[in-house]
């Protein structure tokens, strides 16, 4: 711990990733001291030690000047019109340093407070916050994106390394890739095993037993994972080349099922492709794939 007096780092937005960040900068033990003040726009209990300010949502923290940095921790959408408000507030000064957490939108989100000469940038942590008590450990040794002006960079740096994060550069045009990149990642690796425990619900079993059977899978997958790259991690029907099952399966499933079934099944089979698949087998693999049954065979 430095000498230094505390950073004041403001937060507006006390949902999952603002009050996640808030603890785990108010509990950082190395580095810098951080002075953390979260702010929102209706009461709600927060986490200890932190506290909360709360204000109509075009109106800026009492707080605001004193902040070294300022996170704008709200959903996607609502970074623009806050950085508005602050900005029709005239609450942000130029020694200031402006942050979102947007995965998908770089600086320019931040576009009215340009006039405020403040350092404008995003500081993305590629991790899932959903319980914020859980934050901190779940940061530590995560990637985060960081763009912007060279000293909201510098500042998103700084914070990302006090808080275990490994900061990297990113360009603000990349961002949208980089967090579809994200969401297939996480989210739709939750949506795909929703998928599963669905379809093994149509095979008869309850939900909870469907969960349970399919644990152990989930796990294995992910410990190849963790040990091997996804193109040499992936089996299955479309890994081995195996076509009547493709096909199989495809006539078991629903429309919607079938279409989502394809497009992945198409995606693996690049992966086998890449891991040295022979041109025929691909060929045959792509055909099964492209195949939709016709309507009468298929279920509704
Ligand atoms: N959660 C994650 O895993 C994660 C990870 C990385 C980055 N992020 C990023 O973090 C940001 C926030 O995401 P989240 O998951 O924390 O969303 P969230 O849980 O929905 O929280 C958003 C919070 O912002 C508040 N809010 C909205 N507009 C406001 C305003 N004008 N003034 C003050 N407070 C306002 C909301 O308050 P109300 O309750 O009053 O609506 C809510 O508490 C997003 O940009 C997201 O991309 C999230």
């Amino acid at each position: 711990m430095t000498g230094a007096p505390p950073l004041v780092v403001g937060i507006i937005g006390p949902g999952r990733a603002g009050v996640g960040l808030a603890l785990a900068l108010a509990r950082a033990g190395e580095g810098r001291r951080y002075d953390v003040r979260l702010h929102g726009r209706t009461k709600k209990p927060v986490p200890k030690p932190l506290t909360l300010t709360v204000g109509p949502e075009n109106e800026p923290p009492a707080w605001i000047a004193q902040a070294g940095v300022v996170l704008l921790a709200v959903r996607d959408d609502a970074i623009r019109p806050l950085a508005e408000a602050l900005a029709r507030a005239g609450a942000i000064g130029a020694d200031q340093v402006v942050l979102h957490l947007s995965g998908a939108q770089g600086q320019e989100a931040l576009g009215p407070l340009v006039g405020s000469r403040a350092a404008l940038g995003s500081l993305h942590p590629l991790q899932t916050i959903s319980n914020p008590e859980h934050a901190a450990e779940r940061l530590k040794g995560a990637w985060a994106a960081v763009e912007g002006m060279p000293r909201a960079v510098q500042a998103a740096e700084a914070l990302a390394h006090d808080l275990g994060l490994r900061p990297f550069h990113i360009s603000s045009k990349a961002k949208p890739m980089y967090h579809a990149s994200a969401v297939f990642a996480s989210n739709y690796f939750v949506v795909v095993e929703a998928v599963a425990q669905r379809l093994l619900r149509h095979a008869g079993l309850s939900d909870t037993e469907a969960w349970e059977a399919l644990r152990p899978l989930v796990e294995g997958t992910l410990e190849n994972l963790s040990r091997q790259q996804p193109m040499a991690a992936l089996t299955g029907p479309v890994a081995r080349g195996d076509v009547a099952t493709i096909r199989r399966q495809l006539e078991a499933l629903t429309h919607d099922d079938a279409v989502l079934y394809r497009a992945l099944g198409r995606a693996a089979l690049e992966l086998a492709q890449k891991q040295g698949m022979d041109q025929a087998t691909a060929a045959q693999v792509a055909m099964a794939l492209a195949t939709d049954l016709p309507p009468v065979m298929r279920k509704a």
